[in-house]
């Protein structure tokens, strides 16, 4: 059986850092309030000029060198992310430049923070069927460019960043063993960001007035949500795969909130140790959190060849899902 298997992985954040007490100077918060509810300390953000598609571009270096896969043996370049250098083109196309990726067909994917597992799941079906042999997955954001810093409520919570993957067809037993992504359009308003696209244009001095290309977060809702169908869709996937959770040598939960992993952990039985968690560090850098925890975990040796390696992720759409893969 052919499988898409990960063969690279790297990850690139801006340098400049943004601290709790930092967010005490923006608006009326503390750091007893983010720790408590959050469980982040610190946060990447990008300064002036900054990119967003050069901080992809550093990440599927570190991921490409590491594969020993070549820029022109791309078949195909996936970017998951809803922070685009521009709404068009694709940041995927930007990256496909800058790698030199002559014969790589590329395109943006649009899963908010499961912008990356999106992506590994449509890799997985254009290798398996066939349609390609190398596929660089890449998971990134730079939200802070869309946050509204008057409000404490999301202001407080996402950090910036990039990550990347190279999969490869293999034979064998090594690779993704199963994926399965979820939408529910009814919860659209849970988290969006109502202005910058065709129904209110960021040309539109109106949309700014009202504030309207900014995220906006019902965060209560979103969080019982995002609880119960990470774990939900976890335990399926496990499950349809014949395996348990003591099969599992590490979990990688998106990670946006602190609280939010811990509950899904328990919720699946996992022990703490083996629930990746660097929210503390990097905030929620939405489609870019999974492949800069994969990262760490493959640096800090915490995944070995031929263990298993689960992940889950929850944003705007709403949408989730879950992967598991053979190391
Ligand atoms: N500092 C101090 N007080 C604050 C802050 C802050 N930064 N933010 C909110 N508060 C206050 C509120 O005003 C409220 O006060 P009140 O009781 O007087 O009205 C109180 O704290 C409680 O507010 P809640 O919103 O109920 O706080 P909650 O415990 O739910 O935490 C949070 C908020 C952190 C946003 C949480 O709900 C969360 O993490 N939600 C999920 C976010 C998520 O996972 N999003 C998905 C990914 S994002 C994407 O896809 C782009």
């Amino acid at each position: 059986m052919i499988r898409a298997r990960m063969i690279g992985v790297g990850s690139a954040v801006p340098k400049k850092l943004l601290t709790n007490a930092d967010l005490e100077k923006i608006v009326e918060t503390s750091d007893e309030w983010i720790t408590t509810r959050t469980g982040i300390k610190q946060r990447h953000i990008v300064s002036e000029g900054e990119k967003f598609s050069d901080l992809c571009t550093k990440a599927s270096e570190m991921a490409l060198k590491r594969a020993r896969v070549k820029p022109e043996d791309l078949d195909m370049i996936l970017v998951g992310t809803i922070s685009g250098d521009m709404p068009f083109p694709a940041t995927a196309c930007l990256v496909q430049r800058n790698l030199g990726a002559s014969r790589a067909a590329a395109s943006d994917v649009s899963a908010a923070c499961v912008g990356f597992l999106y992506g590994l799941h449509l890799a997985d079906g254009l290798i398996q069927s066939g349609k390609a042999e190398n596929v660089l997955v890449v998971g990134g954001e730079i939200l802070t460019r869309y946050v509204d810093w008057t409000d404490r409520s999301t202001c407080v919570l996402f950090g910036d960043g990039a990550g990347a993957a190279v999969l490869q067809a293999t034979k064998g037993d090594h690779g993704i063993l199963g994926s399965r992504m979820k939408s529910e359009g009814n919860y659209a308003d849970f988290i969006c960001m109502p202005g910058g696209g065709s129904d209110h244009p960021a040309n539109d001095p109106k949309s700014i007035e009202q504030r309207l290309p900014f995220i906006k977060m019902r965060g209560n809702e979103t969080f019982k949500v995002a609880v119960k169908a990470m774990a939900d869709v976890t335990a399926d996937l496990l499950a349809e795969q014949g395996f348990s959770n003591d099969d599992v040598k590490i979990f990688i939960p998106h990670q946006a909130n602190e609280r939010i992993i811990d509950a899904v952990g328990q919720r699946l039985k996992f022990p703490a140790e083996r629930v990746y968690k660097n929210v503390d560090r990097f905030g929620n850098t939405s489609a870019a959190s999974i492949p800069i925890a994969l990262d760490e975990c493959l640096q800090k040796d915490l995944i070995r060849i031929g263990d298993l390696v689960l992940m889950t992720a929850f944003g705007a759409g709403l949408v989730w899902g879950s992967v598991l893969m053979r190391w």
